[in-house]
């Protein structure tokens, strides 16, 4: 018989269960929502991007309904080839308009609009200079490009700035952000950064995915929220989120968008969403647009759960938006917390290295509009209770 040629993956394994660090998948058996069931539990979820609770808003769950009944269940093929139909077109111009951007393309999910794009309008003789903590489908992306990548500390403007100087005159390149840090929950320094592609000529480009519903007018993003429109020429954002659904887009110029629809690799290779999936996202366009207080209910919520984290004495970190991190230091420990709360009725996903440094082990908590005042009081309760158990607080 066969040598199994995969055998070496058992001792990956194996490490990774010595290292603490092998996580079995907790499955969901109900909705995604604010209370629901994970490994036959019933918990306050904290571990969701579900921010203003679109997974399951009635509007989002008829559209995805009546479109399947009239449009059928997928695409069938890339967009370049049969698999551009007219609600993904739609979904584009309302994207677009959203925005307040020429034109948009939207992706099968946000890694793949980040990781497509910085392959496709970067080259091996071009430069990207990137925050430490962007996310993993922007250095993915990068290293498709062949592009050289030079990291600067996390929001340490200056520190950008003294690579762009170091650069040749006329060097191509890519000065980029994320718009929310997914670990920590701060803000990109938007208007700083600006001013720095402005003064060296850089494409600037913000990953939005974590803003995307969350900040701005009627949730448009950071872009929005910083008034940086029009200094940013490559903006992605992700459906993902807080749009309830799935996909990506990158917003900007015309010109941008039709070199994305020749180039960008996902776009031409991988096939296009199922028309519910584009009329899920058309659906919280409109949600968005009518029913802001959902997002107002998501930033009181916000205020009220940071505030009590930060009166119980925990150490939340930097955060500026609905993700906030309980810091508790060594891996162990920030997973043996998120281990006791789910035993105690709270879903707060332990994250530790490499996701993020060896000594900033948390758990990520992120509140939804849809919690109530009881499910958030319950879960800071909990948190009180665990904390002071593990000595944390
Ligand atoms: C900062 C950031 N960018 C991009 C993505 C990818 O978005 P999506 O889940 O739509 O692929 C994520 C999600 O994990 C993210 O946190």
């Amino acid at each position: 018989m066969r040598a199994d040629p995969l055998r070496f993956l058992d001792a990956e394994l194996e490490a990774l269960k010595q290292q603490g660090l092998y996580r079995r998948l907790r499955v969901l058996e109900d909705e995604q929502k604010a209370k629901t069931t994970f490994d036959h539990r019933q918990v306050v979820n904290l571990s969701s991007n579900n921010y203003l609770g679109l997974t399951t808003h009635p509007t989002l769950r008829e559209r995805a309904l009546e479109a399947t009944r009239t449009l059928g269940v997928g695409s069938g093929s890339v967009r370049t080839i049969a698999g551009t139909m007219a609600i993904h077109m739609e979904l584009e111009r309302r994207l677009a308009e959203f925005k307040k951007t020429e034109a948009v393309v939207v992706f099968q999910s946000g890694f793949a609009a980040n990781a497509g794009t910085v392959a496709a309008v970067l080259t091996k003789d071009d430069v990207v200079v990137s925050d430490e903590l962007n996310h993993a489908s922007i250095i993915d992306g990068a290293r498709l490009s062949r592009a050289t990548v030079k990291v600067f500390p996390h929001k340490d403007v200056d520190g950008a700035r003294k690579i762009l100087r170091g650069l040749p005159a006329g060097q191509r390149s890519l000065l980029i952000t994320d718009g929310v840090f997914s670990m920590d929950g701060d803000l990109g320094a938007l208007p700083e950064l600006c001013a720095l592609a402005e003064e060296f000529g850089c494409i600037m480009m913000v990953d939005d995915a974590h803003a995307s519903g969350v900040f701005g007018k009627n949730g448009r993003g950071t872009i929005d929220h910083f008034d940086v429109h029009g200094r940013v020429d490559i903006q992605v954002g992700t459906l993902s989120k807080a749009f309830g659904a799935l996909g990506g887009y990158v917003a900007g110029s015309r010109s941008l968008i039709e070199f994305l629809y020749h180039r960008a690799r996902p776009f031409l290779f991988s096939t296009s969403h199922p028309p519910a999936v584009a009329a899920t996202c058309l659906g919280a366009i409109d949600v968005l647009m009518q029913e802001p207080q959902i997002i107002d209910r998501l930033w009181e919520n916000t205020r009220f759960f940071k505030a009590g984290l930060a009166g119980l004495g925990f150490n939340t970190g930097l955060s500026e938006s609905p993700i906030t991190p309980v810091i508790a230091g060594e891996g162990a420990l920030a997973m043996k917390l998120s281990d006791r709360l789910f035993e105690e009725g709270v879903f707060a996903q332990g994250i530790a290295f490499p996701t993020v440094a060896r000594d900033k082990a948390r758990v990520r908590t992120i509140v939804t509009a849809t919690h109530t005042r009881e499910e958030l009081q319950f879960a800071l309760d909990t948190f009180a209770k665990v904390g002071r158990e593990l000595g944390i607080i």
